[in-house]
């Protein structure tokens, strides 16, 4: 590391240490509550049985009770159609696995599917995949910061029969919040299912999936859930989730007689041995979450955006994209130096001050086209539950030095 003397007299004047300081919330929560590495290891070295492949002991009993009660949180946490009923949970390894099982599970030559212009390659990935396979894509496009107008989307679903709507509840690039009760609202009036991507926004926003009419809610584990990383899933409306066909067939531990994949919930779309250390990290987080309260969360996380936000919207030569408000958005930030490369800016935070950011393209590069930084990206700054005011003063105390530094140059 290379400390220079305005650094190191703002950090003593902070009595900041210089440990890492973590920014990078977008990618993945972190540190995470001490429950879930707990919960983890608690599974592994006590009960590790596999699921429903057993022969009923304890262990196994156990087991499938940790992964039952597990559905059953998550069911209510994102307030499921059924309440509690634990079928209409799936688990996967990621959203990015959750979208791709309901879109190509889904869509069929001939259908329409829909989305935005701030989507994540987790969504337009796989669409274009569908596209060369005779799927019609239709892409609506954002404002410059971000956001989905409803009446575009009202005019466009008048015009055009859409099979399919599929979104980022917040972009992962500016953190603006899309209205979802609007455009959700507006799917049920025309009868087109809508798929939500709450990558960025579970945890840290409420869901309500069978009160905005979802057809299914794409979750991470180890995002705003605070779980660990390799652990994901779908909370589905059980009519939508009936016509959508799996994609990955195999055991399940139930009716081995058959050599087709069960039709019955969650065997339909869960072959194969899942993430169990993984689903029992991520019903501690859960657990953590709701004792905490997601509304708790979101005021702190909104409180550190508006410091950071304050901090540097008047920093000369420094340009912040997205919304520049402090409501409608997350505390995810995308911004650039005048003149220094958003790569090298990210180099310099974490080199001379420890802060980790990201810099890039953020797997957006149909989010960076709507925001005018593609193909350059911009530099990510995204805050998370543990960081503190303290911290948020150095990162903007290091972004005013790079861009005074810039300026001189
Ligand atoms: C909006 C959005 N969608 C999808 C993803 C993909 O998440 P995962 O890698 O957990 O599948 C991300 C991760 O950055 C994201 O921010």
């Amino acid at each position: 590391m290379v400390y220079n003397l305005p650094y190191m007299i703002s950090i003593i004047k902070m009595g900041v240490s210089l440990l890492s300081i973590y920014l990078n919330n977008g990618a993945t929560t972190w540190p995470k509550p001490a429950c879930v590495p707990e919960a983890i290891s608690s599974f592994i070295l006590e009960r590790g049985a596999n699921l429903a492949r057993g022969s009923s002991s304890g262990r196994d009993i156990d087991s499938l009770d940790m992964v039952i009660s597990a559905r059953q949180d998550i069911a209510s946490f994102f307030r499921g159609y059924r309440k509690r009923d634990p079928r209409y949970v799936t688990f996967t390894g990621n959203v990015t696995e959750s979208l791709n099982v309901v879109l190509k599970g889904f869509l069929r030559p001939g259908m329409h599917a829909l989305t935005t212009s701030m989507e994540h390659n987790s969504v337009i990935r796989p669409l274009r995949r569908l596209e060369g396979q005779g799927v019609k894509v239709s892409v609506l496009q954002c404002d410059s910061k971000g956001f989905l107008n409803p009446e575009v989307l009202h005019s466009f679903l008048k015009e055009n029969s859409v099979d399919l709507f599929v979104l980022s509840h917040a972009s992962n690039v500016c953190g603006s919040i899309q209205p979802l009760e609007d455009l959700a609202a507006i799917c049920t009036r025309a009868g087109v299912p809508c798929v939500l991507d709450s990558a960025q926004t579970a945890g840290v926003l409420e869901i309500d999936v069978e009160g905005l009419g979802l057809s299914a809610c794409c979750f991470t584990g180890h995002k705003g859930l605070m779980g660990p990383q390799g652990i994901g899933g779908i909370v589905w409306e059980p009519g939508f989730a009936a016509r959508v066909l799996p994609f990955v067939e195999g055991g399940t531990g139930s009716f081995s007689d058959d050599e087709h994949q069960p039709e019955i919930l969650p065997d339909r779309f869960e072959a194969g041995t899942p993430n169990l250390p993984g689903i029992a990290g991520l019903s501690a987080s859960l657990g953590w979450i709701v004792e905490t309260g997601v509304e708790a969360i979101s005021e702190r996380e909104k409180k550190l955006g508006k410091r950071l936000l304050e901090g540097i919207r008047t920093l000369p030569g420094l340009e912040i994209f997205g919304s520049e408000m402090d409501r409608d958005r997350l505390a995810v930030f995308a911004m650039n130096l005048d003149s220094m490369d958003n790569g090298t800016a990210a180099f310099e935070l974490s080199e001379r001050w420890g802060i980790e950011t990201r810099p890039g393209l953020h797997c957006s590069p149909l989010g960076h086209r709507t925001l005018g930084t593609f193909p350059g990206g911009a530099l990510r700054v995204s805050i998370g539950f543990f960081n503190t005011e303290q911290e948020i003063d150095v990162a903007v105390e290091a972004l005013g030095i790079l861009a005074a530094e810039k300026a001189v140059h």
